[in-house]
Parts: structure tokens; sequence; C-alpha cells
């Protein structure tokens, strides 16, 4: 599959129908999304036949790019129900197969899938709305939960901050991609039409 063919599937998953400010839902468009996976699967080998867990999963569209590009086996988690309503409607649109868990990452025991997902992918929240520290401490919860690798998007503002606590846990970082995240207005709050924002792909490797 072609990274373009990837992008243009994607274009057909449906997102957020009434978003969430407090859980910051933002979709990742179909462009940055289809990189992602795509990065992951054919430079590190982190997708195909593996088992690939999605942090915040949202309307599944991470999940869904891997499950296209062959993932042996998906899971979802997100604190919000109606999010994976309309993720399991664009799973079955795709007729892809993953399995989603309602949970609150934050205070979750993940122990049952602790040694069982090769690889998490995630676009976290930011920690900008009544948030602090969110990405990070789901950043440590997925650490903690893959054997091998994580993918996260995360502020490049942040990546100093991130880089030492990558040190600090014993994995590996590498900043894979500067991209744009193109937050559009969403919210009653947004004043701008559109905003983008600097953000890093990052991956972590267990050492
Ligand atoms: C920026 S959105 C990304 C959604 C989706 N992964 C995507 O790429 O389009 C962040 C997601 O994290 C979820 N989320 C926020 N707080 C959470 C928590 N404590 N536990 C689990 N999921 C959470 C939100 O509901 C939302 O779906």
């Amino acid at each position: 599959m072609k990274l373009k063919e990837l992008e243009s599937i994607l274009q057909d998953c449906e997102v957020f129908d009434e978003p969430k400010i407090q859980y910051e839902q933002y979709p990742t468009t179909p462009h940055l999304a289809a990189r992602m996976l795509y990065t992951a699967d054919t430079v590190y080998n982190d997708i195909e036949d593996r088992a690939v867990g999605d942090f915040g999963s949202g309307c599944g569209i991470l999940s869904i790019a891997a499950n296209i590009l062959g993932a042996g086996y998906s899971v979802g988690f997100d604190i919000d129900p109606d999010a994976i309503r309309i993720a399991q409607e664009n799973c079955e649109q795709f007729d892809v197969a993953v399995d989603f868990v309602n949970t609150d990452l934050i205070q979750a025991n993940l122990e049952r899938f602790q040694g069982k997902l090769d690889t998490i992918i995630m676009n976290p929240p930011f920690g900008t709305k009544n948030n602090k520290g969110i990405d990070m401490l789901m950043l440590k919860k997925a650490i903690d939960t893959a054997t091998t690798s994580v993918y996260s998007l995360h502020k490049t503002s942040t990546r100093e901050h991130i880089m030492k606590k990558a040190q600090e846990w014993g994995v590996s970082f590498e900043v894979v991609a500067e991209m744009k995240f193109d937050v559009p207005m969403m919210y009653k709050f947004h004043k701008k039409k559109n905003v983008e924002i600097a953000v890093d792909f990052l991956r972590f490797e267990k050492i």
C-alpha cells in the first residue's frame, strides 16, 4: 500500500460529532495519521503483524490505519463512550476489526495488557485545558505497557522536557518528524478559523 493510497482511504473516517473540550478531542487529519502509521510500519517495522494499542483512540483513525497496514491485533482505549461509538462505526465501514476499551487511562490498571502490546501509538491531549500534565501521564503509561515502542505527538515546545523524561525512564527517544497539527475552529473559545501547532512525532523504544 502506498502512502497516498492510505491517506485517501482515511478521508472517509468520520470525526467527533460533538467534540468534548474537557477531553481535548481534536481529530488527527488523514494526512498526519497516514504519515505516522506509514513511517512506523515502513521505517521501523512496528505495525505489520504487531499487536498495536492506540491510547486516546477517539474516532479510531490511528487504529484503523494500523489495521489497514496489517497489524496483527489492534485495540483502542478512550475515556469517552461517544467517541468509541463513532470509532466502532468507522471500523464497520472500513471492515476492520479493532477492540475498544472504555477507560480513563490515567486511572486504569492495564495489567491485563502488560506484555501483550508491541507498539502503542497516540495523539494524546496536550494538557492545555485544565489537564496539565496529562500528556506525560499518558506517555508514561504507554511506555510502561508497550513491549517495544511508543509513538506519540507532542507540542514541539515540550521537546526538551520530554527528552529528559525519556532519559529518566530509560527509553530511547527520537524525533521522527516535525509536523504541523491543524486545529480547525471547533470550540466556542476558538477565535481564529484555523490554527497550526508545531508538533513532534516522537518514537520511544525500550532499551
Ligand atoms: C487529541 S484526541 C485524539 C483522538 C484520536 N486518537 C485521533 O488521533 O484522532 C485525544 C483523545 O484522548 C481521549 N482522552 C482524553 N483524556 C483521556 C483519558 N484520561 N483516558 C483515555 N482517553 C482520554 C479523548 O477522548 C480523545 O479521543
